[in-house]
């Protein structure tokens, strides 16, 4: 990762061609800084693919990665559409950001009622149907409001994709979606074919994330297809869209080898193509999903050192001013992750430390065994790719403020997160009255 980067002539690590030093002093730390060029970059690649093969589509950003009112901005520059899931947060931050509304896509296991009458309030572009329950409170609250919603349904291939190796399940063990070999994803097309005010436009399934191969993909098209062909004869049904979701893996580490965007994008259309031909069918429109792919890649997250901690033989500790409250990833799923010290960027990696978050947890550890070269109090470690599920899943474990986002485009830098304050942590709190 480190290698991919710039240095000035103090040494100080370079990101979208600013000096990190500076910003930290600028905006404090922890900071997440993400290189808006390199979100473009990424969006684009998926935009462009399909273009380039002259595919209907749309390629909706998956907020989830990182919400924002700029990072929505950035979105709808990009010509992106948007996939909003499981609160009315994403959606409200949607609404606020100026997104075009047709372009939204809402997704949940399990959508209020509040939050689909949000959505039909604004009128969105599509609701992906994950239950039957959804389907219920959709009629009624459709019937309400004399309006109809285009929908996908979302069903289960029975493919789970663990980054490098795919399990087909029978029965699918997943709390989303309908499945589509025990029956539930027939009937639901059934009944969704007999309502009135809701247009079924097609499928839409979602195997996994940090998927680097695309196999995976290839054999969730293939079990779409085959049950397409199915319903085509069984209820006369074609599929004009066919979303098959996000996913796709991006580079943490150096021992992470991800495919170019374009080759995930060039796959699924030749698979897609190739089953159309086989069932005779029409070409469907494709959407996807990315999230991390576009904005994981596209960040780091600044912190400064503080106390080090030698037990000799043992291990060094070297604590940093964030953690687990803003990239919960290490603890979660033990991800891995590579930084520099971002003011000693051509020093010598000669020495093995480990790099602690503040928490009072044990496991609140970020990287585990890392070269980097002899640090002190004050240093600036730069983590790298951290701009998916980093911010998104900050929280306030130990009452930490949230940190700042700021973008860099163009040589300059602007915040677009505010560094949440003391005062923010208890806004909400009420005092307690004795009786
Ligand atoms: N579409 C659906 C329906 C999804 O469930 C997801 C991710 C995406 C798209 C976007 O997937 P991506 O392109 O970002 O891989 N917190 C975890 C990742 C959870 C992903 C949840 N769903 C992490 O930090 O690795």
């Amino acid at each position: 990762m480190a290698e991919q980067f710039s240095y000035n002539e103090k040494g100080h690590l370079l990101f979208g061609g600013l000096d990190t030093i500076d910003l930290a002093k600028k905006y404090g730390t922890p900071l997440f800084v993400y290189d808006v060029e390199k979100i473009r970059e990424n969006a684009r690649a998926f935009v462009e693919t399909f273009q380039k093969h002259g595919i209907k589509a749309q390629v909706a950003y998956a907020s989830k990665a990182f919400s924002s009112i700029a990072m929505v901005q950035v979105a709808k520059q990009e010509n992106l559409s948007l996939d909003v899931v499981s609160q009315g947060g994403e959606l409200y931050t949607a609404l606020q950001a100026g997104f075009p509304v047709d372009k939204i896509h809402f997704h949940g296991n399990n959508k209020s009622l509040e939050e689909l009458r949000m959505a039909i309030e604004s009128k969105i572009g599509c609701i992906v149907i994950d239950n039957f329950h959804e389907m219920v409170l959709l009629e009624s609250l459709l019937a309400e409001y004399d309006a109809t919603m285009d929908v996908l349904i979302r069903v289960t291939p029975g493919i789970e994709a663990h980054t490098h190796d795919y399990i087909l399940t029978g029965n699918e063990d997943s709390k989303f979606g309908f499945d589509l070999t025990n029956g539930q994803a027939d009937k639901a097309i059934q009944q969704l074919l007999a309502k009135e005010r809701i247009h079924l436009k097609g499928l839409h399934c979602h195997i996994g994330s940090q998927i680097f191969e695309t196999d995976g993909f290839m054999m969730a098209v293939e079990r779409l297809f085959e049950k397409l062909a199915e319903w085509s004869k069984s209820y006369q049904f074609t599929a004009e869209v066919l979303n098959l979701g996000g996913g796709f893996g991006i580079r943490y580490t150096s021992e992470d080898e991800p495919l170019p965007l374009e080759k995930y994008v060039e796959s699924l259309i030749e698979k897609v193509s190739s089953q159309t031909n086989k069932y005779n069918m029409v070409f469907p429109e494709i959407w996807i999903e990315p999230g991390r792919s576009i904005v994981g890649d596209a960040c780091i997250t600044l912190y400064s050192i503080g106390s080090i901690k030698e037990i000799p033989n043992v291990r060094k500790y070297v604590a940093v001013d964030g953690g687990m409250t803003d990239n919960l990833r290490p603890a979660l799923y033990q991800a891995k992750y590579e930084a520099v010290v971002a003011n000693k960027a051509q020093q010598p990696s000669d020495e093995e430390v480990s790099i602690a978050g503040k928490c009072c947890e044990s496991g609140d550890m970020l990287i585990w065994d890392i070269m980097l070269p002899e640090v002190e109090a004050n240093d600036i470690l730069a983590v790298f790719s951290t701009g998916a599920y980093g911010y998104s899943m900050a929280n306030h474990y130990n009452r930490f403020t949230k940190p700042a986002v700021v973008f860099v485009e163009k040589g300059k830098d602007q915040l677009v997160v505010k560094r949440e304050s003391y005062q923010d942590l208890v806004t909400n709190d009420l005092s307690y009255e004795e009786e």
